[in-house]
């Protein structure tokens, strides 16, 4: 299997021979929406609308609705559904603030579902403004949209996704809720650790399913088998609301991710990125040997850093199923990440800075934006979605809401227009 080792980065003293190799970031550490708006100024510039639409981000018109734009630097695959015996042909890849986007098909539907929340607040903000009324229209609209969107993200991260990986007490315990006010601590450093990136957060690979869910041209249920998916935006330009349909039902039914252990699924293991009539890829082959390409510590002595135990046999109950959360090490760095891309990141939502707060209103309007509220704003045709859209729907704890009744009452988007410094 083929193995490209990742771009060093340059020694912070270059006289110290001692010093660790690093890598280079692609993408900012923050969690601050940069799949959605890029990690440059110039990746920026590139993603959005020029001249009097400036405000929006570039969009593609389909039966489908809003998509993402294409780009021809990058060319993925057409291979329709399921054959391997068919023709595989090529087509544009899509273009967004990540370029893993094009990866796999679900994937590139939660990156469309952020553009087109860009582009309805952004609207919905520039119809609000009397014209006249602010200088750099177009720059105030997309800074004020974007930190509205950058607050939306790090509130499902941190407000309902953590809770389930990590569990509301560890969330408490390292002050990472987002129900109080918080402020942002200089001397934190927010860059990302090898040990979170290359080994504890790909804990992700254990949860991926055989089948993508999505919805039939019929209105039942179906499954897109994962290993002829990857990079085939086409999927998404010919099914995008079957398969954002997919997403909400997916936790109500047995499609479910899967259990956070240690057993990953053949799509991946087996026929990641597989060409026609070629084997594929072996995506933990991939993680255990970038694991020795970051020169990543044993597992041990990272256990000791944590403050665990260290552990002698491979029998020990810890190695084991973590069942439906991260715990011990796992829960640990990523914690430990999260904290600093909490505490070191100045602009975080709920910091306290004179410069950059939002109103206590401001900020009660944004608790309300869950992952059930984007996916009804940004997708008309689900008609209802769980209150928490990562958990399965329970009729008690985790009803069904309408999706009518979420759009009228989502945030009034003219209520965060902030004035724009820079001229465009
Ligand atoms: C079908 C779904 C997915 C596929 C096909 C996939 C594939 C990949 C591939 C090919 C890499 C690069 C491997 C390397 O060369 O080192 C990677 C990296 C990674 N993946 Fe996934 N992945 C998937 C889902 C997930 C999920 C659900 C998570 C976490 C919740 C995740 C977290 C990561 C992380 C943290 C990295 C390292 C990124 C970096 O170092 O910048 N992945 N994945």
């Amino acid at each position: 299997m083929e193995f490209v080792r990742s771009i060093p980065a340059e020694p912070l003293d270059p006289n110290d021979p001692t010093e660790q190799r690093q890598q280079l970031n692609v993408i900012t550490s923050f969690i601050d929406a940069s799949n959605v708006y890029g990690s440059s100024a110039e990746e920026e510039e590139e993603l959005r609308e020029a001249n009097g639409l400036g405000f929006l981000l570039k969009f593609e018109r389909s039966r489908q609705g809003a998509l993402l734009p294409s780009t021809e630097r990058e060319i993925c695959i057409t291979r329709p559904r399921g054959s391997s015996s068919a023709q595989a042909g090529e087509s544009p890849c899509f273009l967004a603030g990540d370029e893993r986007c094009n990866e796999q098909p679900q994937l590139a539907t939660i990156h469309t579902i952020f553009l087109r929340l860009h582009n309805k607040i952004a609207q919905k903000m520039a119809a609000a403004i009397e014209p006249g009324s602010v200088e750099n229209f177009n720059e105030t609209v997309f800074q004020s949209t974007r930190r509205v969107v950058g607050a939306i993200v790090q509130n499902i991260m941190y407000g309902e996704w953590l809770p389930i990986a990590l569990g509301q007490s560890t969330v408490d315990e390292l002050g990472l809720s987002v129900e109080e006010r918080s402020q942002y601590d200089p001397q934190i450093d927010p860059s990302i650790l090898t040990e979170f990136s290359t080994a504890a957060y790909r804990f992700g690979h254990s949860l991926i399913p055989r089948r993508l869910p999505a919805v039939s041209s019929r209105g039942s249920r179906t499954s897109l088998r994962l290993r002829y998916q990857f990079l085939r935006p086409e999927v998404v330009r010919s099914r995008f609301n079957d398969l954002a349909l997919g997403l909400v039902l997916a936790n109500r039914s047995q499609d479910q991710a899967q259990a956070v252990d240690s057993s990953v699924s053949r799509e991946v293991t087996r026929h990641l990125f597989e060409p026609r009539r070629r084997r594929g890829f072996d995506l933990v082959s991939f993680n255990i040997q970038r694991g020795r390409d970051h020169g990543i510590p044993p597992y041990n002595d990272l256990r000791q850093s944590c403050g665990l135990r260290r552990i002698t046999s491979f029998d020990d109950p810890v190695l084991g199923n973590n069942g439906d959360r991260l715990r011990e090490l796992y829960a640990c760095i990523v914690g430990e990440q999260m904290y600093r891309l909490k505490f070191g990141d100045r602009f975080f939502f709920t910091h306290d800075e004179d410069d950059i707060r939002f109103t206590d209103v401001q900020l009660s309007e944004l608790h309300k934006v869950t992952a059930a509220v984007v996916m009804c704003v940004a997708v008309p045709s689900i008609d209802s979605v769980q209150q928490d859209a990562f958990l399965e729907v329970d009729p008690s704890s985790n009803p069904l809401v309408s999706c009518e009744q979420v759009r009228k009452e989502f945030l009034n988007p003219a209520d965060f227009v902030v004035e724009a410094e820079a001229e465009r």
